[in-house]
C-alpha cells in the first residue's frame, strides 16, 4: 500500500498479522527526490508483489538512484536482489561490511556498494542525508539515518509499534490521540529482549539527546507508520514505554 508521508515522502509494505488482532508492520520509505529516488530499507521477501509492485507505480520510469540499508534482517533487506533485478543501476549504502549477510546478486559491483558511517553526513543525488548510531538495535551495525529536508529520522527498529487492524495505514495524526504507550510498549518489549537488563533512565536520555541535535518533524519506523505529527509526544510515550518495561521486569 502507498501513503504519501510529507512533501515527497512515501510509505510503502504491508503487515504481519500476529496474535490476538495484533499486527506488525514492515514498511518501507521513498524519497521521490526530483529523479534520483532514495529507499530506506528493501522490505520483507514475503511481501516481494506488493512492495515491487508499490515501487513501480510510484517511480514509473526514474529507476531508484540509491537503497539505504538500515541493517541485514530479512524484513529489511528481503526485497534486495529484486530491486536489484528491476533496476540495475542502484547503488546501496550500507554501514559497514554488512555484504556478507546480504543476499546480493552476483553482479554486483563492488562501486555500486557505498559505506555511511556514523557522524557524517553525505550527499545523494543532491539530498544531504546524515549517518547516526542506532540507539535501540538488534544488530550491531544498525544506523539511523535523517533526511534534513523533510525532517525525517530513519529509526530501523526502534519506534515500531504493534496495532489493532482497525490502524493499519494510520498516521498518528489520524488517531485518536497518537500512537499509544501500550502499542510502542508490545513491539519494544518483543523486539529488544535485553531491554529489562539495561537502565531505561539511560537509553531515554540517549534518545532524547538525538531529537535534541535535530530538528525531527518526522520519525520513520520501519515497523510502524510514520509519525508526522506529534513527535515529542511520540518520544515522551516510547520513554514512558521503556521504563515500564524495564521497571517491571526488574520488580
Ligand atoms: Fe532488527
Ligand atoms: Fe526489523
Amino acid at each position: 500500500m502507498i501513503r504519501r508521508v510529507v512533501d515527497d515522502l512515501y510509505q510503502i509494505g504491508e503487515s504481519i498479522e500476529g496474535t490476538d488482532g495484533w499486527h506488525e508492520p514492515v514498511r518501507v520509505y521513498v524519497l521521490l527526490n526530483d529523479g534520483c529516488p532514495l529507499l530506506f530499507d528493501a522490505g520483507s521477501h514475503v511481501h516481494r508483489g506488493q512492495i515491487m509492485a508499490n515501487l513501480r507505480e510510484l517511480l514509473g520510469d526514474t529507476p531508484p538512484g540509491y537503497v539505504f540499508l538500515t541493517h541485514t534482517e530479512l524484513p529489511h533487506t528481503g526485497n534486495l536482489k529484486a530491486i536489484l533485478d528491476a533496476w540495475p543501476s542502484a547503488k546501496i549504502v550500507v554501514s559497514s561490511a554488512i555484504l556478507p549477510y546480504c543476499e546480493l546478486p552476483w553482479w554486483v559491483t563492488e562501486d555500486q556498494v557505498m559505506y555511511g558511517h556514523a557522524g557524517t553526513h553525505e550527499t545523494y543525488g543532491g539530498r544531504p542525508i546524515s549517518f547516526l548510531d542506532g540507539i535501540l538495535k538488534d544488530q550491531p551495525g544498525t544506523h539511523w539515518m535523517f533526511d534534513e529536508k523533510t525532517g525525517t529520522l530513519f529509526t530501523a527498529d526502534a519506534f515500531g509499534y504493534f496495532y489493532p487492524t482497525s490502524a493499519e495505514t494510520l498516521f498518528d495524526d489520524e488517531l485518536d490521540a497518537g500512537v499509544p504507550t501500550d502499542w510502542l510498549r508490545r513491539y519494544h518489549e518483543t523486539a529488544f529482549r535485553f531491554l529489562p537488563l539495561v537502565s531505561a533512565k539511560k537509553v531515554n536520555a540517549d534518545i532524547d539527546k538525538v531529537f535534541a541535535k535535530r530538528n525531527v518533524k518526522v520519525i520513520g519506523p520501519t515497523h510502524g507508520n510514520a509519525i508526522r505529527h506529534d513527535v515529542n509526544g511520540c518520544v515522551t510515550r516510547l520513554n514512558q514505554a521503556i521504563l515500564e518495561i524495564c521497571e517491571e521486569t526488574k520488580a
